[in-house]
Formats: structure tokens, C-alpha cells, sequence
């Protein structure tokens, strides 16, 4: 840090108007650290869910332990403010940046300001969809298309040997994030090899519980018959269970449900069979991602993709490991 601190000096006025039309109440607007620390950028999605909270957690509490300044910014859901932020990083001249984008697309102009002021990048959780990979130094995150696949798989083996018609209606994640894209083109490859299998509705919930709720009365009111609910996240079935229940039916018996993430609240509902089967998808990708920081600062060779693991809940699972699940 010390070695850019003239820069962040002579960049003081231009860093306060930047910083001016920047939301949230984050520290993204502060000037980088005055010791020889590691100063990271990190932009985060928002508080979306159960997942994003534990994941925010853990991004804060490994800087702490890794001994990185982080300069924590929450987006609010909003690429715009995710743009911001990674400007006000560029000015303050942080070590390096990482975020975790909102949507897959619209990152090449602001990635190619941070190239070219020498800063690398860190994608985290969520992959971008521009083809130039020079653009950030690795990806850590989840395959959220196998995890999508692991869903169907599920699916088809709860139906196997049998030939009625099951109707499906879907919760899709946030439109035009990675694990809304990429969790529903895993299932829907997976799926479409058995005809007896039809997606009746799928819409957004937009990864919360409120939306989860609302999409699933109208699902309700407008299906006449629906044998599973696909939901991209935990938060979204748990929104749609407290509308099936209001509806007078029994979740995981009279629908079966499959979510994604397996954070508590998920597990809880699970292990009490409201929910049939949940795919992980884990948070905590602090650790790793400070390790990574470190070595990308050192200069080191780091894999351009790390991938998380992650494994599959059944309720009686879910009761296995519930007592000792941290988020
Ligand atoms: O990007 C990870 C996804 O984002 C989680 O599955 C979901 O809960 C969150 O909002």
C-alpha cells in the first residue's frame, strides 16, 4: 500500500467526487490504509439472502484474521453501485479488488480501468460473461451448473418408474446472475431427456424470501396442479413454503420442494421434511479468497478457475449435520 500512497494522496479531490455518488453505507468511500497492509477492494452484491449474509461474514472476518484492510462496499442489488465502487477502489489505489457481480454482463469498461491502473481482479462467487479472461487474474466460486444438475438428478430419481405427468414451477434467482442463468440451464439439461417433465411457470423471485412468497401465491392461484417446486435458493423456498402452507397444503408432501444453499433455516426446514432436497452451495469463501489475495499481491501463479465444494442434503442428512451448521 505504501508505495501507491502518494498517488491516493494527489487522487484526494478526485476520490471525494467519485465518492459523492456513491450509495450504501459502506466503507468504500474511505481513503486506503496508511501502513505497508494489504488494502482490499471488495464489492459485494448485497443482503439478499441467508447465503449473502454468511458470505459477507466470512469475507470480513478472514480479512481480519489474514490481517487485509478491507474496504467493504454492499451494492444494494445494483450493478450501477458495483460500478461505483469499483471506481472508488481504482482512485484509492487499493492493492487488489474482488467482487462478486450482480449480473453476468456489462463488467469489460470498468474491468479494463482497473487493468490498465495495474490493479488485478478477483471475481468471487459469481462468474462475468466477457470473454476477455485477461480481465481478472481467477474465478472462485461455485459450478452452479452442476449444481442445477444435481437438482435434476434428484428429481428424476424421485420420479423413476413412473409415468404421470409432473408439473414443475420454478423460482428463478435474480435476472441475469450467473446462479440464476446457470442453475436453471443445468436443470433444464438435465429434465429435458424424460417428456413426462414440464416447467408449468418460471419466474424470477429475485433470490429473496418476500418475492419467494409473492411468486408462489400467483403460481398457486394460476396452476391447477403442481407436483415440485424448483426454487435457485434456500430463502425463496422458504418465502414459497409459507405460501403453500397458506394455501392449505403440506410443503414436501402434497409439492415436493428443491432449493439451493443449504443454509440453516434451509436445513431446519429439510430436516423437518418441509423441504425434500437441498443442493449446497457453500458461502464461506473468505478464507480462500484472502489466500488468494495474497498470493496475487505476492506476484505468484494462481489457477484462473478455483472451484468450491460442495456436496447434497436428504432430511435425514439435514438432521445429521444441523446442530453443528455455522450459517
Ligand atoms: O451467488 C450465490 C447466490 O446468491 C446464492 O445461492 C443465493 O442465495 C444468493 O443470493
Amino acid at each position: 500500500m505504501l508505495k501507491r500512497l502518494s498517488i491516493a494522496v494527489a487522487g484526494g479531490l478526485l476520490l471525494a467526487s467519485t465518492m459523492a455518488g456513491c450509495g450504501g453505507s459502506d466503507d468504500a468511500g474511505s481513503s486506503g490504509g496508511g501502513d505497508d497492509k494489504i488494502t482490499l477492494g471488495f464489492s459485494q452484491v448485497g443482503a439478499e439472502s441467508g447465503w449473502r449474509t454468511a458470505n459477507t461474514k466470512s469475507i470480513q472476518e478472514s480479512a481480519a484474521s489474514a490481517g487485509i484492510d478491507l474496504k467493504f462496499s454492499d451494492a444494494q442489488g445494483k450493478q450501477e453501485n458495483q460500478i461505483k465502487a469499483i471506481r472508488s477502489f481504482i482512485t484509492q489505489r487499493v492493492d487488489v479488488i474482488a467482487f462478486s457481480p450482480v449480473v453476468e454482463s456489462g463488467w469489460g469498461t470498468v474491468l479494463k480501468e482497473a487493468k490498465d491502473a495495474g490493479i488485478p481482479v478477483i471475481l468471487t462467487d459469481r462468474a462475468i460473461d466477457d470473454p476477455d479472461t485477461s480481465l481478472y487474474k481467477t474465478f472462485i466460486g461455485s459450478d452452479f451448473v452442476a449444481e442445477g444438475k444435481k437438482a435434476g438428478d434428484w428429481l428424476v430419481k424421485e420420479y423413476e418408474g413412473k409415468t404421470d405427468p409432473v408439473n414443475i414451477v420454478e423460482l428463478q434467482g435474480t435476472p441475469g446472475a450467473a446462479p440464476a442463468n446457470d442453475r436453471k440451464a443445468g436443470f433444464g439439461d438435465v429434465i429435458k431427456a424424460d417428456p413426462k417433465f414440464k416447467v408449468v411457470a418460471s419466474q424470477t423471485g429475485q433470490f429473496t424470501r418476500t418475492d419467494g412468497k409473492a411468486v408462489m401465491e400467483t403460481f398457486l392461484k394460476s396452476q391447477p396442479k403442481i407436483d415440485v417446486l424448483y426454487a435457485h435458493n434456500d430463502d425463496m423456498g422458504l418465502g414459497a413454503i409459507e405460501a403453500i402452507e397458506a394455501a392449505g397444503k403440506k410443503p414436501g408432501t402434497d409439492i415436493k420442494i428443491i432449493t439451493v444453499d443449504a443454509v440453516k433455516d434451509g436445513m431446519t426446514a429439510l430436516s423437518e421434511g418441509k423441504i425434500n432436497f437441498i443442493v449446497e452451495c457453500s458461502p464461506l469463501l473468505g478464507p480462500q479468497l484472502m489466500d488468494l489475495v495474497k498470493k496475487v499481491q505476492d506476484g505468484q501463479t494462481i489457477p484462473q478457475r478455483v472451484l468450491t465444494e460442495e456436496t447434497t442434503f436428504t432430511p435425514e442428512q439435514a438432521k445429521e449435520v444441523l446442530a453443528d451448521r455455522k450459517y
